[in-house]
């Protein structure tokens, strides 16, 4: 059994983060979304894992995550040379699949820890030729969206229709034995011009291959927007975080609840109420850091109030009178209050960027 992580395309929807990196490598409490999912997979015993990069982040995403000795597991990288669709990126890695069967994941989709060691069980024991997950959500014209009979079966599957027939979204987690390399093979670009996997799938359906659908019951999260990653970070932390200080805590501050920091950051005169995940090498003065609240390494927060809300490294926000909240701020940005007059706001923001005053 082989993986084979995505982890190229655009980003445009997590704009600007994405204008200088790669979205998988965007951190959910504090880790690069992309680890989990390779995690999951050496948790679930498959060590041998392809990922897909981009020629625009695929050295950042190697750089960073590297050959995968830090996971247990062997990382091939894979360059997709233009973001060509989901079952392009299978062609392209055809070689590093070869024969074997495969689970295919989306980068930026998380799925309750667990899920996938218990999916992979059912595809191996019944031999099927395709088994796929799909989810209850309130959107499914953003997703591909079956069509399902009353016993569950699979009739069809459309890519992000208008008039969705249901409201079962497929996660961008599939388990393929190798039949699907001949599907793909028959399959032409779709609308949006992509070689997609869901009309592969269909294919396999139309060939009464063995696809089976099962129904995901623990979370899904698809990062791929700003609320979507806020969302992942808060259950990220609500589910997993368990209380690890390093680092300096003055007498003046409290860490309240699951909080975790690392080497070299500093607390001071302030209030860290978990789950709340603090970097290295932070500092932190006269602060109030609320619940699920993710500060990344080497950042600086002064004179601050923030809750529910990712920071990026080395971000500096200093004397904001106004709580923070539902936020993402990115790497090295700065919030800071105007030192001279007129009193004013004064901006220097990046293309795409999302700003709220009240
Ligand atoms: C892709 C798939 C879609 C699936 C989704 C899950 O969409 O094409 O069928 O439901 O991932 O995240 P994309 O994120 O490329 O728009």
């Amino acid at each position: 059994m082989k993986a084979l992580i995505l982890s190229g395309g655009k980003g445009t929807r997590l704009r600007p983060l994405t204008y200088t990196g790669a979205k998988q490598l965007v951190p959910v409490a504090n880790k690069p979304i992309l680890w989990y999912g390779i995690e999951e997979m050496v948790s679930a015993g498959i060590t041998d894992i392809g990922i897909i990069i981009s020629p625009e982040t695929g050295a950042e995403v190697k750089a960073k995550t590297g050959n995968g000795d830090r996971f247990g597991a062997k990382i091939t990288y894979i360059l997709q040379d233009k973001p060509a669709g989901l079952a392009h990126a299978v062609k392209v890695a055809l070689a590093f699949l070869g024969d074997s069967p495969f689970v295919m994941y989306l980068g930026d989709n998380l799925i309750q820890q667990g899920d996938l060691s218990y999916f992979l069980k059912q595809f191996t024991t019944q031999q099927q030729d395709a088994l796929i997950l799909l989810r209850e959500v309130s959107n499914p014209s953003a997703f591909g969206v079956a069509k399902v009979d009353e016993t569950g079966r699979v009739l069809q599957l459309i890519e992000k229709p208008k008039i969705p027939p249901s409201n079962l979204a497929l996660v961008g987690v599939y388990f393929f034995s190798h039949i699907i390399h001949d599907a793909i093979a028959c399959i032409q670009p779709s609308a949006r011009g992509e070689l997609e996997i869901t009309d592969a799938i269909q294919c396999l359906i139309d060939n009464q291959k063995q696809v089976t659908a099962c129904q995901l019951d623990g979370w899904w999260l698809d990062t791929g927007k700003k609320d979507d990653l806020l969302e992942a970070n808060r259950l990220i932390l609500d589910t997993y975080l368990t209380t690890e200080i390093f680092g300096e805590i003055d007498s003046q501050s409290q860490a309240i609840g699951r909080v975790q920091m690392g080497a070299g950051s500093k607390v001071i005169n302030s209030t860290v109420r978990g789950p709340a995940v603090i970097g290295k090498n932070c500092y932190l003065e006269n602060c109030f850091i609320g619940p699920y609240t993710s500060i990344a390494d080497n950042s600086k927060l002064i004179d601050t109030d923030i809750e529910h809300s990712v920071v990026l490294e080395g971000a500096k926000i200093v004397g904001i009178h106004q709580r923070i909240i539902d936020s993402v701020i990115g790497q090295r940005a700065q919030l800071t209050v105007a030192p001279r007059r007129p009193k004013a706001l004064r901006f220097m923001i990046g293309d795409d960027c999302q700003i709220e005053l009240t």
